[in-house]
């Protein structure tokens, strides 16, 4: 079945502190968007990307993929929730009966990563998203000013989310779309599926698909970038 892709690009990134916003900083002589880029368009399912970019986004037209007929710019929202909403709302889903949704601050997702993904989750014909257990011991923090810690999580069974996020486009969409009339925090597609009562497989993938965050993370996604595939 045809997947369309949809890449949120429209963030600011106020806390990286620099002059642009984070998936136009560079990364190994590209910026890291055409990075990110790069990685997806190495998988052969996917054909079609909605980019979500700030409508007043002056820096995408000057990249080498701005002219990529590949890719469709459609407009950001006010948070990441609501620029996937946008091009959701863009995306025929009986052409595409399935959509991959990846972060633009993702730049090292390995590629054999997102080809279980969609292969896990078509076979089982549910959504999923690529995770990797929790590794490190989980402190649940009291909401004194100290940040002193009130107890110990239990962490079995607890998994970072990363994207891609694949789902079907019909369901994420009216998922998402209700959930954000209805005002529910969403910080993920899963989230919105979730809501909505509906299954979310793990499929388990690595932990240097990092998202770029802060100033220090860019120097660790060269590294992986040139040591991953
Ligand atoms: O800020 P955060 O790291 O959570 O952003 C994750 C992704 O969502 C980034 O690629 C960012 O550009 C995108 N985003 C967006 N629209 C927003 C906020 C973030 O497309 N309003």
């Amino acid at each position: 079945p045809a997947i369309a892709t949809v890449i949120p690009a429209a963030g600011v990134g106020k806390r990286m502190k620099a002059d642009k916003p984070k998936q136009y900083l560079p990364l190994c002589g590209l910026t890291v968007l055409e990075q990110t880029l790069h990685r997806l368009k190495q998988v052969p399912a996917l054909q079609q990307f909605f980019l979500a970019l700030s409508p007043d986004d002056p820096y995408f037209p000057e990249l080498s993929v701005a002219a990529d007929p590949q890719i469709q710019r459609v407009e950001g929202g006010a948070e990441r929730a609501n620029s996937v909403l946008n091009a959701l709302l863009q995306i025929d889903a009986k052409a595409y009966p399935w959509v991959l949704v990846h972060d633009a601050a993702r730049p090292v997702v390995r590629v054999s990563d997102i080809e279980l993904l969609i292969d896990s989750c078509i076979e089982a014909g549910q959504g999923g998203i690529l995770a990797t257990p929790v590794r490190d011991t989980m402190k649940r923090a009291s909401d004194t000013a100290e940040q002193t810690v009130e107890h110990t999580v239990d962490r079995t069974g607890l998994w970072h989310a990363y994207t891609p996020q694949l789902f079907p486009t019909a369901l994420l969409r009216d998922a998402l779309q209700q959930a954000l009339a209805q005002a529910v925090a969403i910080t993920d597609e899963a989230s919105a599926m979730e809501w909505a009562g509906l299954p979310v497989l793990l499929v388990q993938g690595h932990a240097d698909n990092i998202k770029i965050t802060q100033a220090e993370d860019l120097a660790l996604a060269a590294f992986y970038l040139e040591h991953s595939v």
